[in-house]
């Protein structure tokens, strides 16, 4: 529980009212106003919720203006350095880094879990074969809720667990069949003999008229892609988890309202918007025109890519994500791809450009993830979906610490009504 030790008085109206102020670990103090309405008879406005602090939570740490991710207190850099995606799952959802034997146990539950239930493969079959992978993981991932009942009571904290495991590790299994099902192939059944990220590229990317090996590095840097994307406090798709959650929905449906939420191009839709971004200005000599784009108010264009609600300074997962971009790029020796000199040349514009300093507009972890996951040989439509599955982590862990919390209560927000006062009903004739 956050701290009270001093209170703020609001005076209106002939009205003095005191709200505690509450001192978080670390972060700017919070004013509490929960008995606000019930003493001064006022809401408050904050659309977009630029100012209001939703829930109390233990997980995830941003400091905008230093630029600092932390994991339960652990620096995003350190555990994109020395951690791996299971173990990263591990601290978010239960606190602290595994001892080995709980880790070994970890991963056990999770690899005992990746496969999904063979009659799912017929309700892929129910979708278009041109439909977005979101679009089919928003259903998919929905429909969890009526092939696993035996883990959505979320009364019963085994049932909950469960549900956790299950969703680690089947999102995987259910973003690569989407992909394979959106280009014809047949589904590759997970591998349990691999690690996480290998065992997603291999479900990817193997045929099974041939062999596929997965290159060690590449698993490393899809690994790395998922610890960045694990977590980010409340954004907007863990706010929609746990709205849904708060009205008791099941998990399944929760994450299923999560993913769509994510999919808009503001959110974790910006990688696929900034790579076809990329594409669309083409070469160098372009970019200076969408520079000028991006900055006309008359124009909604929007760098895709650049800028972030929180990080003002510089988003540190797009520092790493940056160093992984070399590194796989090397790796594939792809340094001379133009959409690659395009990014390049745009980052190197930007940062100098007046406009983007003065907003503090700075590339943001999309803008390196969508040319890494080109490189490894995705389609950008499978960029969203690797951001869904990496996030379902974090979703799954906002969500637990919610329903673990005794004072949950439904999220249900007021509104500054602007529309017609009351008025009697007109018949048709006397319109
Ligand atoms: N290109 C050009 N101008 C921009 C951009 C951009 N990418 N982002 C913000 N601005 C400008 C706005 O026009 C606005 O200018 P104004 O003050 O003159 O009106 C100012 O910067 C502030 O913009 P807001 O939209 O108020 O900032 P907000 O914090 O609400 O938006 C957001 C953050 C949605 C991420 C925004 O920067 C954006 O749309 N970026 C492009 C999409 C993107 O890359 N999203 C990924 C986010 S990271 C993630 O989800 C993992």
């Amino acid at each position: 529980m956050a701290e009270t030790r001093r209170t703020a008085t609001l005076n209106f109206d002939n009205k003095s009212i005191e709200l505690p102020i509450l001192s978080p670990v670390a972060g700017p103090d919070v004013i509490d106003i929960r008995k606000l309405y019930a003493q001064g008879d006022v809401f408050t406005y904050d659309p977009g919720f630029t100012s209001t602090a939703s829930c109390e939570s233990t997980i995830t740490f941003i400091d905008g203006d230093k630029g600092e991710l932390l994991y339960r207190g652990y620096p995003i850099e350190d555990l994109a350095a020395k951690s791996h995606f299971l173990e990263v799952c591990y601290l978010l959802l239960y606190g602290e880094l595994p001892t080995q034997a709980q880790m070994v146990d970890f991963e056990s539950r999770v690899t005992n879990h990746t496969m999904v239930h063979e009659q799912m493969h017929y309700f892929f079959r129910g979708f278009r074969r041109d439909a977005h992978p979101m679009a089919t993981m928003v259903g998919v991932v929905g429909a969890m809720s009526a092939f696993y009942h035996d883990s959505t009571d979320i009364s019963d904290p085994w049932q909950r667990e469960v549900a956790a495991i299950r969703m680690i590790a089947k999102l995987p299994t259910i973003a690569a069949m989407a992909f394979k099902y959106s280009i014809g192939q047949p589904f590759v059944y997970p591998r349990n003999n691999l690690d996480y990220a290998s065992n997603f590229l291999h479900m990817c990317f193997a045929v099974p008229c041939e062999d596929y090996i997965v290159q060690p590095a590449l698993a490393k840097a899809m690994d790395r892609i998922m610890m960045l994307h694990a977590d980010h406090e409340q954004n907007a798709s863990t706010s929609t988890v746990r709205l849904a959650g708060s009205s008791g929905a099941n998990p399944f449906a929760c994450i299923a309202a999560g993913i769509a939420c994510l999919w808009g191009p503001a959110h974790g839709g910006a990688n696929q918007a900034c790579l076809e971004m990329l594409r669309e200005i083409g070469t160098v000599d372009r970019i200076p025109e969408f520079i000028r784009r991006a900055k006309d108010k008359d124009d909604p264009f929007r760098l895709m890519g650049f800028g972030h609600r929180v990080y003002k300074n510089f988003d540190p997962r797009a520092k790493v994500m940056k160093e992984s971009a070399d590194e796989v790029l090397g790796l594939l020796g792809v340094h001379n791809n133009p959409l690659l000199q395009v990014a390049k040349e745009l980052e190197r514009i930007a940062l100098e450009d007046p406009y983007f300093i003065e907003k503090k507009l700075y590339p943001n972890v999309d803008f390196y993830s969508g040319i890494i996951l080109e490189a490894m040989g995705f389609p950008t439509s499978m960029f969203t979906p690797i951001f869904a599955l990496s996030r379902t982590v974090g979703w799954i862990s906002q969500w637990k610490e919610m329903i673990d919390d005794p004072a949950m209560k439904i999220g249900r927000p007021r509104q500054l009504y602007v529309g017609e006062a009351r008025r009697a009903y007109r018949d048709v004739r006397h319109r």
